[in-house]
């Protein structure tokens, strides 16, 4: 092949992504589809541990593939498709199952939190959700998987299905490494910049959606939480400003002391105003090119239909072989 290592990963289409997830994830798919063998997915199945109202599961698979588009994941060069397509995924998942442990699941500290929030709803699909996201993975053989310290701990899971299965049975498995894009920015919350950004922030002054209108962008970075003192610097005393002027660099593509110097002498309000001009010009393309694709639904279609044959196709391989290996007899013309 060309020698370029693969890569894999997939975001959740339970909300409109953040400028949070853009900065910190979505824009760095986009710089890796030139150094890697990239493989991108729109995890529909992993939208359903938490309940979701069909018609914004519907709405929101289409416009995160919009929106994934529009960054700039190029589907003449990558692989993009949507999880559900390809029903190696869940196939995959029933193999593994049986091959992860009840102790292992249970120590994931995401569905331990999930099912704290959620107590009237503590499904086996939240407690399976690792093993789910493992199958992603490994139908692959990636070699590297860009993720946030969030999901760490599910690849350490899928890393140690792996490992167990080659062990068991003979090689099959690529064991994934776990990879900080380049140009991952961590962002807060503009209400709480001690915490992580978040759509699901119950205050939406919090967060920028990656859809929000200039307005809507300038009213909340006016209500952005400052600290005390007046000077626009970054420092651990100054979370606040640390976390507008880290907004500020990553749209601008700067350093943080280029940052800090082009904005030194300003108001408070001054600044403000600058990181939301900064932010608006930054996701204008993206807004454009977004409404675009919204409104071509026929090339959606095109795009769904093309990822989920190629991807189907490299996935049947990896799924035939754990088939075979576990004992299962397969017809003689089956498709891998
Ligand atoms: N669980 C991931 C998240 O919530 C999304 C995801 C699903 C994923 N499958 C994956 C990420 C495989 C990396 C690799 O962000």
């Amino acid at each position: 092949m060309d020698g370029k290592k693969t890569v894999f990963s997939a975001i959740k289409p339970t909300g409109t992504p953040t400028i949070g997830n853009y900065l910190g994830a979505l824009r760095g798919w986009q710089t890796m589809q030139d150094e890697y063998r990239c493989i991108y997915s729109v995890a529909d199945l992993h939208s359903t541990t938490i309940y979701i109202a069909p018609a914004e599961l519907r709405k929101n698979t289409l416009e995160l593939l919009s929106l994934l588009l529009a960054v700039g994941i190029d589907p003449e060069k990558s692989v993009l498709f949507v999880q559900s397509h390809v029903p190696a995924h869940a196939e995959l998942t029933w193999l593994l199952n049986c091959n992860t442990q009840f102790g292992e699941a249970r120590r994931m500290t995401q569905f331990k939190d999930k099912s704290a929030k959620h107590p009237d709803n503590v499904n086996v699909g939240l407690f399976d959700y690792p093993v789910l996201m493992a199958a992603d993975i490994l139908l692959y053989q990636a070699d590297c998987v860009p993720v946030g310290k969030d999901q760490m701990q599910h690849l350490e899971l899928a890393r140690t299905i792996a490992e167990r299965f080659n062990n068991k049975y003979s090689p099959t498995f690529v064991v994934p490494e776990g990879i900080m894009p380049a140009t991952g920015a961590k962002i807060c919350s503009l209400s709480d910049p001690s915490a992580k950004m978040s759509k699901s922030d119950d205050n939406e002054n919090g967060y920028i959606l990656m859809t929000d209108d200039a307005d809507t962008i300038r009213r909340k970075f006016k209500r952005a939480v400052t600290d005390s003192g007046s000077e626009i610097r970054a420092g651990a005393d100054k979370p606040g400003i640390t976390n507008l002027l880290t907004i500020y660099a990553a749209f601008c593509g700067i350093t943080l002391g280029k940052a800090e110097a082009d904005c030194a002498g300003m108001g408070y309000a001054e600044f403000k105003m600058r990181v939301a001009d900064a932010v608006i010009a930054g996701l204008a393309p993206v807004q454009k090119r977004f409404a675009e694709y919204m409104n071509n639904k026929d090339y959606l279609e095109s795009v769904m239909r093309n990822g989920a044959e190629t991807a189907a196709r490299m996935a049947v391989r990896t799924l035939e072989k754990v088939y075979r290996k576990m004992g299962f007899v397969r017809l003689q013309h089956n498709r891998g």
